[in-house]
């Protein structure tokens, strides 16, 4: 069996740190979505991986390599555009060949354990098998309506009256078969090829799909809403270790993991949380739910339920920074220079909320 995982599109949804950054490489509990996905597929068994990219190829490139840190064989898969998923599986024929495979959508963050269900598949004869999850608001996603014996009766894309709320989940497995139906079906009104189309064309013409209800929490990181709540989940999920130094006046909770050259120095850290390489902490509280990735410095500050990336430097803030997300070498600091007003350097489509 193969992986396929797709990593191309725009992330406009999390501008600014988008212009920046592919978003499948922003890390929750200090680890690229991306990665996590390579290791879910990894898990299953599978070691031939496609990464079908668009235009932030060089940097997922450089981010993954040639897979050998997985033991993996990873084959990079142009998309001129993003033409939509199933336009992703069709470029991918010739690193598919005839193979069983499992496509993964390089944003998603799923809860652990879904090797077997992967490896189930391998072993079956279905021709298909979607993940479904029940969600609150399906008219924003390809939504499936089930028989009464549980089999799929129709998929439909973002429905305005949905008649489940039982949406795709963004893992599915094919066979060759998935070729055909690709080929058939047209775009959509979007002007993409939809898989949830495809999926409906391999229902029709007979083909047996399997639909699979997953129970555990599943996050599309669409949004920086989502990119925080993946993190607060993977961090409960997380085994967590001290290999850094905490100093006697500090006090950390068990649910802290407290990466290699990182210091906290007299502050306060409660789980579950992650402090990544070469972070300083001094002077300062971090609260459950907060992940801060490598050689950042936080001095005289509190910050809760948040994800701060590399190189940021937060001192002296007078106010306790929370649910928020804070890209690469940000600087927030208090200012003593006159007048006491706001002074702010934001990007492009930044936001900011001021109580
Ligand atoms: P989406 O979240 O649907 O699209 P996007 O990444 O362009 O984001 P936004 O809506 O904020 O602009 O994509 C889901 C995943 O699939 C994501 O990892 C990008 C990838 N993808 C492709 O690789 N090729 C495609 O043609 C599309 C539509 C998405």
């Amino acid at each position: 069996m193969k992986g396929l995982i797709l990593s191309g599109g725009k992330g406009t949804r999390l501008y600014p740190l988008t212009y920046t950054r592919a978003k499948q490489l922003i890390p929750v509990a200090n680890k690229p979505v991306l990665f996590r996905v390579i290791e879910a597929i990894h898990d299953a068994g599978i070691d031939e991986i496609g990464i079908v990219t668009g235009d932030t190829a060089p940097e997922i490139r450089e981010a993954v390599g040639d897979g050998s840190r997985w033991n993996a064989r990873i084959t990079y898969i142009p998309q001129d555009a993003p033409l939509g998923l199933a336009h992703a599986v069709k470029i991918s024929r010739d690193f598919l060949g005839d193979d069983r495979f499992v496509m993964f959508l390089g944003d998603n963050v799923i809860e652990g354990g879904i090797s077997s269900l992967i490896k189930q598949f391998d072993s079956s004869q279905w021709n298909s098998q979607i993940v479904l999850t029940e969600v609150a608001d399906p008219e924003h996603f390809g939504v499936a309506e089930l028989n009464g014996d549980g089999q799929i009766k129709q998929l439909i894309e973002k429905p305005k009256q949905p008649p489940s709320n039982l949406a795709l989940v963004g893992i599915y497995m094919f066979d060759a078969h998935i070729f055909e139906a690709v080929d058939a079906i047209r775009p959509s009104w979007r002007g993409e090829l939809e898989i949830t189309d495809a999926i409906q064309w391999l229902v029709t013409n007979r083909h047996k799909v399997f639909p699979y209800i997953h129970k555990g929490w599943w996050i599309d990181t669409g949004k920086p809403t989502d990119m925080l709540e993946a993190n607060a989940c993977v961090l409960e999920e997380l085994t967590p270790h001290v290999t850094g130094m905490v100093d006697a006046d500090s006090v950390v909770d068990a649910r802290v993991t407290v990466e290699a050259g990182a210091q906290i120095i007299n502050s306060v850290i409660r789980g579950p949380a992650i402090i990544g390489e070469n972070t300083r902490i001094e002077n300062s509280y971090v609260g459950p739910f907060t992940s801060i990735y490598h050689d950042v410095v936080i001095e005289n500050s509190e910050i809760e339920r948040c994800i701060v990336l590399e190189n940021s430097h937060i001192a002296d803030v007078p106010l306790r920074i929370q649910d928020s997300l804070i890209g690469r070498s940000v600087t927030v600091k208090h200012s003593t220079r006159k007048p006491k007003s706001l002074k702010v350097n934001l990007g492009d489509h930044s936001r900011m909320w001021i109580p």
